[in-house]
């Protein structure tokens, strides 16, 4: 570990605040799939339980009554969990993935200048299996960027097509899937979300990106799955456990 990181404050941001629309399309689930139960816990509650151990600071974004109770029983003593993580009030998220980020950067911007993190992730609700390692590779490489994010390597050939014929193949030997946790410079992101390309950007990263700040890619996991569609509901039982859904 760089030697810096033992004095950085990490917030972690988890975001919940979805409406799952591809996910309840095919399933038609009654909850909102980051709160499907899976091996016994809420997606949601696997999510937290990864980040813990790597930050200092919890800030869940989304509904409160949902979020409370998936994560209830975390708290061991005041807002504090076991591992000495401070988990703040949930605040609401917005209509769009940026929006709720950028309500959580608020939160968190919110709170006395001693208790700032020095650097956020900022991580899918909906991907509750991430290994440490990945984790602590994105951690560990904000020592020498401003950002950084996990990803895999794409293995498929990926093809351009225009009216159902096929235009060009894109070479492949440099693209990546970006997965979550996220990780930033505290005031960097939060900067860059309050100035005006913020609606434009399609995550943070490529916020970073825009403004000439170099992020990162780490190697991130092919079982660090985001919950979209069924299918991936199968990936997850095999990896976490059987999940509550009604079989349709
Ligand atoms: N998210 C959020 N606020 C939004 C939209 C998304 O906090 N306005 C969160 C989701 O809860 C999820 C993560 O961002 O944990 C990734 O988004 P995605 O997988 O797209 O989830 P949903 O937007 O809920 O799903 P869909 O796009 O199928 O409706
Ligand atoms: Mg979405």
């Amino acid at each position: 570990m760089a030697a810096f990181l033992p004095t950085m404050r990490v917030a972690a941001i988890l975001l919940a605040a979805g409406q799952g629309r591809r996910f309840s399309a095919q399933t038609a689930s009654p909850v909102a799939k980051q709160y499907l139960t899976l091996g016994g816990r809420p997606v949601i509650r696997h999510a937290a339980d990864a980040l813990i151990p790597h930050v200092q600071i919890l800030q869940p974004v989304g509904e409160r009554a949902s979020l409370d109770g998936a994560l209830s029983g975390l708290r061991t003593a005041g807002d504090a969990t076991a591992d000495g993580c401070t988990i703040l009030d949930c605040v609401p998220g917005g209509e769009t993935r940026q929006e709720s980020v950028r309500a959580g950067l608020e939160a968190l911007d919110r709170l006395p200048e001693t208790q700032k993190p020095d650097l956020v992730l900022i991580h899918d609700g909906a991907r509750p299996y991430v290994p440490a390692e990945v984790t602590r590779a994105v951690i560990d490489a904000l020592s020498a960027h401003a950002g950084a994010i996990p990803g895999v390597p794409v293995a498929d050939t990926i093809k351009r097509v225009r009216d159902g014929v096929i235009t060009d193949t894109v070479p492949r030997t440099d693209l990546y899937r970006a997965q979550t946790p996220q990780g930033f410079r505290f005031g960097l992101l939060r900067d860059l979300h309050r100035g005006a390309a913020a609606s434009d950007a399609t995550d943070d990263a490529a916020l970073l990106e825009t403004a000439g700040h170099h992020v990162a890619m780490v190697a991130g996991s092919e079982d660090n799955i985001k919950l979209t569609y069924k299918e991936d509901l199968v990936r997850l039982e095999r990896l976490i456990g059987p999940t509550l859904l009604p079989r349709t």
